[in-house]
């Protein structure tokens, strides 16, 4: 009788799932709440970025950076936790004209580590990995552990030496689980034959491949010159050039697609690897056309997402997604900003990184990383950065304001982000 009692009632559960939720946005599927849901929590999202916009450089100020320890923004609950060290600060805090009126969506969480101390254990522990040179490492501060954290990106990796060196500073440490998806390295069947007919659109996620190194990378997003907007150029990154070679030609890899049909991109112009990493594909082929959308087409609906800005992440605990070509499109949640990662070589550390919880294989490398910005339009997405280290549940980002930075400091190239009209 009880078995099919709980039968009964796995049925109307499976019943009512099949029937009610209808999850094809990226966002349903993460969130775990239908498409109708979506707009609600976007908007929660939204409104409490904007609070936490306000309040985190009031956070950093001197009467408060050794009394709490950063924020996190929680969408189920619509309130941002803010770790809290000393709980008699907190009436001067809410106190503050500018923090009044949004006390109710603040929610003040007992923890130990203040933000002075992070940021000096951080600051502690990249000076030491930038002298011991560890491998494969990602450094972070992490708002729910309320700690650094050191994730080494696979087990058999004698990081020991580094381990001890910063084990004064307590920090969290994590492996990941297993590898993901192999090294895309794909040989061609023969020689490549040119489609010449008409005019194919490069997304965002796409793949790319270069002839140097047999690789396959992924397109994050088009940018132009400011003052020459017929000049064109695609950010991807930076160690998808082959150093060792003085032709690194780039062709398009649509998804799904084999080495038969390449469409001629240009060559990598500049390769940021020491710092940062990213790299400038000049494109000066005549088949293919710019796009301001990131591809999605693996699903039913959503399948071209247009870009409507660029700007850097400013919060944790907000979605992140990615489009690449290996493991296509996924969503997950920002873990850390402006953050470490030292290479696999062991001498590279990059800076100013994204770390999130997404999934990714090797050939996303470069593949866009961007966010839903509108309740009232769910296709439209913000670019945040590309994506330079993979992970299962770890890959990191370098930001696009980082890159425009540098690019246009450094080697003056007035580069903007393409957002043509198509
Ligand atoms: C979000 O903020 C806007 C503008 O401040 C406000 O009108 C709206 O009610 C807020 N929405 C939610 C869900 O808090
Ligand atoms: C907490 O803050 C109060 C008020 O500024 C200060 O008097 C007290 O010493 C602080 N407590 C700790 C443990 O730092
Ligand atoms: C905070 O410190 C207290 C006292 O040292 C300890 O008992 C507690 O486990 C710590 N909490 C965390 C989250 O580390
Ligand atoms: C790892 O390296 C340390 C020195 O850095 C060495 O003492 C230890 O034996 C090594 N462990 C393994 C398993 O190789
Ligand atoms: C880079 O190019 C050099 C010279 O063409 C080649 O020998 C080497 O195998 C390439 N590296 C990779 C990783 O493919
Ligand atoms: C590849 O190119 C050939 C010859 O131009 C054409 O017939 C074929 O349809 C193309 N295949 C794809 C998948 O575009
Ligand atoms: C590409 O292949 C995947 C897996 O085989 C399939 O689910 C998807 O629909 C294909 N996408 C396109 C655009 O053909």
């Amino acid at each position: 009788m009880r078995v099919i009692y709980i039968l009964l009632i796995l049925l109307s559960i499976l019943q009512s799932h099949s029937i009610y939720a209808q999850r094809y946005h990226p966002l349903a599927n993460l969130w775990k709440v239908d498409d109708t849901e979506v707009p609600e929590y976007l908007e929660f999202e939204k409104n409490l970025t904007a609070i936490d916009e306000i309040l985190r450089p009031i956070l950093e100020q001197d009467d408060f950076i050794s009394s709490f320890g950063g924020t996190s923004i929680n969408i189920f609950e619509n309130h941002i936790v803010v770790n809290t060290v000393n709980y008699s600060k907190v009436d001067d805090l809410l106190a503050l004209p500018q923090i009044t009126p949004h006390k109710a969506f603040l929610f003040f969480k007992k923890t130990n580590n203040s933000m002075s101390l992070l940021k000096h254990n951080f600051y502690k522990i990249s000076s030491i990995a930038q002298i011991i040179h560890p491998k494969r490492v990602l450094i972070y501060i992490d708002m729910e552990y309320n700690n650094v954290v050191l994730y080494f990106l696979g087990h058999n990796i004698n990081n020991t030496e580094f381990i001890d060196a910063v084990k004064s500073f307590n920090p969290t440490i994590i492996y990941e689980g297993s590898s993901p998806p192999s090294q895309n390295i794909i040989r061609p069947q023969r020689d490549y034959d040119y489609d010449n007919s008409i005019k194919i659109k490069a997304l965002g996620g796409d793949g790319l491949y270069n002839n140097a190194n047999n690789m396959a990378c992924s397109l994050g997003f088009w940018a132009t010159n400011k003052y020459h907007p017929e000049e064109l150029y695609i950010i991807t990154a930076g160690h998808c050039h082959n150093n060792t070679d003085p032709q690194n030609n780039f062709y398009l890899l649509p998804w799904n697609s084999t080495l038969s049909n390449l469409t001629f991109l240009g060559s990598m112009v500049f390769d940021f690897i020491e710092i940062y990493d990213f790299g400038i594909i000049h494109v000066v082929g005549e088949d293919v056309s710019p796009s301001s959308v990131i591809r999605n087409d693996d699903a039913d609906q959503y399948k071209e997402l247009p870009i409507s800005d660029g700007a850097p992440v400013s919060s944790h605990g907000v979605h992140i997604c990615k489009s690449g070509y290996t493991s296509r499109f996924t969503c997950g949640y920002v873990l850390g900003l402006n953050e470490i990662y030292a290479t696999e070589d062991g001498f590279t550390v990059t800076w100013e990184l994204i770390i999130t919880t997404l999934y990714g294989g090797y050939g996303d490398s470069g593949g866009s990383v961007f966010s839903f910005v509108s309740p009232q339009d769910l296709n439209l997405v913000v670019v945040h950065g590309i994506i330079i280290t993979v992970g299962l549940a770890s890959c990191s980002a370098q930001s696009i304001d980082t890159i425009f930075k540098e690019v246009n400091e450094k080697i003056f190239y007035d580069l903007i982000l393409y957002l043509g009209n198509s």
